[in-house]
């Protein structure tokens, strides 16, 4: 089994690799053999703006084509988007860009697990919301989502809980179903 986890974001101290870190530990079989967690950063995938222009004339880049490698050797996703201005990071959303010329079928049924949080009570669940609705054109089937609204407050990094109960029942939940599907 191979999960693939990254946070859709080119910051290095992302928020939301953080928190998809933390819920790919909580996969069955993460810390055994058994499942297999490759964590991407997206600073590797980095590409010229995505432009019509540009595509006509050079192509798509490799970069693209390696992403979409990615996620066809993956037997699930579990993504962190980072919200900006109310929706995906430009980091995201031009290798979503590219990767999409290549085929519209981005995510190649893979079942994925939706997160999302920013410092901010809203959890950035207007970007995450955004991923949720668009996923069926994209090809993702989306096993289950989970925001977590004001980060700092609500995430202990260094002894890796998520304070509010509830907060961490509804996480559980969602990891539950992505854990089912991978049987
Ligand atoms: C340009 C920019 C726009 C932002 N817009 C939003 C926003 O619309 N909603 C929100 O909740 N946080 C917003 N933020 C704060 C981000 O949630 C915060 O920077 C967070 O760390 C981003 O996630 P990341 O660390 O995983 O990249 C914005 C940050 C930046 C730099």
């Amino acid at each position: 089994m191979r999960v693939l986890v990254f946070a859709a974001t080119n910051h290095s101290q992302s928020i939301n690799k953080q928190l998809a870190m933390y819920v790919a530990q909580r996969v069955k079989g993460a810390s055994s053999h058994n499942v297999n967690i490759e964590v991407l950063d997206l600073n590797d995938y980095e590409m010229p703006i995505y432009s019509q222009d540009r595509e006509e004339v050079s192509g798509i880049p490799q970069l693209a084509y390696d992403f979409r490698s990615k996620i066809a050797e993956a037997d699930a996703i579990i993504i962190g988007f980072a919200e900006h201005n109310g929706t995906y990071s430009v980091a995201y959303k031009n290798v979503f860009d590219w990767t999409s010329r290549i085929d519209r079928s981005v995510y190649q049924s893979k079942p994925a697990l939706l997160l999302a949080t920013s410092p901010g009570p809203g959890g950035a669940n207007n970007v995450l919301t955004q991923a949720v609705t668009s996923a069926p054109y994209f090809d993702m089937k989306v096993i289950a989502q989970f925001s977590l609204p004001s980060y700092f407050d609500n995430f202990q990094g260094a002894e890796e809980v998520i304070k509010d109960a509830e907060l961490e029942q509804q996480l559980l939940t969602a990891v539950d179903a992505l854990n089912s599907e991978l049987k």
